[in-house]
């Protein structure tokens, strides 16, 4: 395993299609790693683009602006409950209640469970048990929808949960948080240069050769100076969803600076 730390290396390896995720176990039988095998993320090819494609209508699905206005509701009814439970609660609840589960906050939790389990997959009894009520709670399939819709809209939940609680404890965290004359979407464009959420990513290279690529090293070709911002990703797996992402992350931090 060899680790990657200069921006410009990174992105050029994750726009670089010969360089391919770690696949999951399509042949197991657990529940939470079958999950694995049916999302987005951890197929190559085909599968890949078939599944983003759809993962990218489903997002189309959503408004931005009432995420905002539903992140902030939420954060103003829970910020007695702490930073830490509002990063974690209402990012996922506002998700899923626009993608149409039944009774969104009570899926945080759940969600929680299984995003822990994702990276790596495993044997897992309390992620097997997670997976089964999020599908349990998700819409029953509509006109038009596919077989696989439900998995992909947990997959949402669960790629949004860490990312974006991340972001907004790390923003919570900055010294600029505490001064009012820098605004949240700076303050969350700054965050995500200099301390992305998301710290780390793997690839296998063309010769199978495993790669951690780090989404905030140092960028020896820094455009004006300034390292690039990858906490999105790169290419064609680059983050989906970095509008919904950084409409709740704006509307929470806004609420939170607030208190
Ligand atoms: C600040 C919050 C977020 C950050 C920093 C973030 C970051 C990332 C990164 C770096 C990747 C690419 C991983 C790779 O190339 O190996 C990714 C993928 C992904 N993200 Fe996000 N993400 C965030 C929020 C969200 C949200 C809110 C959603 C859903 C609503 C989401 C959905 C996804 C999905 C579905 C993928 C997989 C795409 C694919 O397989 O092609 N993310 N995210």
């Amino acid at each position: 395993m060899t680790d990657v730390i200069d921006r410009h290396e990174v992105e050029r390896i994750l726009a670089d299609p010969a360089f391919r995720v770690p696949e999951a176990d399509a042949a197991t039988t657990r529940p939470a790693d079958r999950f694995r095998a049916r999302a987005s993320r951890f197929v190559n090819g085909a599968a890949h683009d078939a599944r983003r494609r759809r993962l990218e209508e489903l997002l189309a699905t959503l408004d931005s602006g009432a995420l905002a206005t539903a992140a902030a509701a939420r954060t103003r009814a829970m910020a007695p409950a702490g930073a830490d439970a509002v990063a974690v609660q209402v990012p996922v609840a506002c998700l899923a209640a626009q993608l149409g589960f039944a009774d969104a906050d009570s899926t945080p939790d759940p969600v929680a469970v299984l995003a822990d389990h994702y990276p790596a997959g495993g044997p897992s009894d309390a992620a097997d048990a997670a997976l089964v009520r999020l599908l349990t709670a998700a819409p029953p399939p509509g006109r038009g929808d596919r077989r696989d819709d439900a998995v992909l809209r947990v997959q949402l939940l669960v790629q949004a949960h860490v990312g974006t609680a991340a972001l907004i404890m790390n923003a919570l965290g900055h010294p600029a948080a505490a001064d009012p004359d820098v605004p949240t979407a700076e303050l969350l464009a700054t965050v995500l240069r200099d301390a992305p959420p998301v710290r780390t990513t793997r690839r296998i290279a063309p010769d199978d050769h495993e790669l951690v690529l780090h989404l905030g090293g140092p960028d020896r070709e820094a455009p004006a100076g300034r390292p690039r911002i990858i906490a999105f990703g790169a290419g064609a797996r680059a983050c989906p969803a970095p509008g919904p992402a950084l409409a709740i992350a704006v509307a929470v931090v806004d609420g939170l600076r607030a208190c």
